[in-house]
């Protein structure tokens, strides 16, 4: 049996568009009748993309944004509300998994997980609320991972970043419920792509 589609016209802002979930996502609604908005600091993988998605008879205009930096967030955001007229979803899904010892001190990457997976998402829901606001709906995707429920070896600035999203989705889920927006967490287990596809010093999660 058919599910009805609800998804024709809707409006969807997808972070880390340029491959994995995020790709495979804004393919999916996009066959769907949704119009996607796409996002990611790789313009040529978005490019590809939008051809493919335009060239199937959907709509989907590409911003080169990287989520660490608030500015590029907040023209994203207003890019898609420009083109579009509205806003009805933001499905967060840029993000970094790169596990390593503590004791080894990688600090960039460290660094590269808080800034991409914790505040890039911070600066998505910052941006996009007030337009949520505005329509009286909207709904967040954000997507997390079951690092965000246990810690593995290796995993303890991967998981505390994920265990920071759900935080963080589950304030705004009690925050943003009287102005009719919802949110919804992903805990994702491996794949057997994206970025548990690399290869990370040997390292692996369960
Ligand atoms: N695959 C899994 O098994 C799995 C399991 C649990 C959770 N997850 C989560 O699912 C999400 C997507 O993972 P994936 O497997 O699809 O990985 P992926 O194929 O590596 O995709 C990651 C996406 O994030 C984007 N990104 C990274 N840094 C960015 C930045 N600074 N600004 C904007 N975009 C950035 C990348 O685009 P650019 O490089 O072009 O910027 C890419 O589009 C991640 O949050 C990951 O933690 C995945």
């Amino acid at each position: 049996m058919n599910s009805p589609n609800n998804l024709s016209g809707k409006v969807v802002l997808i972070t880390g568009a340029s491959s994995g979930i995020g790709e495979a996502t804004a393919r999916h609604l996009a066959a769907r009748g949704a119009q996607v908005s796409l996002a990611a600091r790789r313009l040529d993988k978005l490019t590809q993309l939008v051809a493919d998605i335009t060239q199937a008879g959907g709509q989907a205009p590409a911003f080169a944004t990287d989520v660490s930096q608030r500015p590029q967030v907040e023209a994203l955001v207003q890019q898609t509300v420009a083109a579009f007229g509205r806003l009805d979803v933001v499905f967060n899904c840029a993000g970094v998994f790169l596990l390593s010892p503590l004791e080894a001190q990688h600090y960039a990457e460290w660094e590269q997980m808080i800034d991409v997976n914790l505040k890039g998402m911070l600066y998505t829901i910052g941006a996009a609320l007030p337009h949520f606001k505005a329509q009286g709906s909207g709904h967040f995707i954000n997507v997390s991972s079951i690092a965000g429920h246990f810690v593995y070896p290796a995993s303890a600035v991967y998981s505390a970043t994920e265990f920071a999203v759900r935080a963080v989705s589950e304030g705004l889920r009690q925050e943003v419920k009287p102005y009719n927006v919802r949110t919804t967490i992903l805990s994702l287990r491996s794949l057997a792509a994206g970025v548990a596809a690399r290869p990370r010093r040997g390292l692996q999660m369960p």
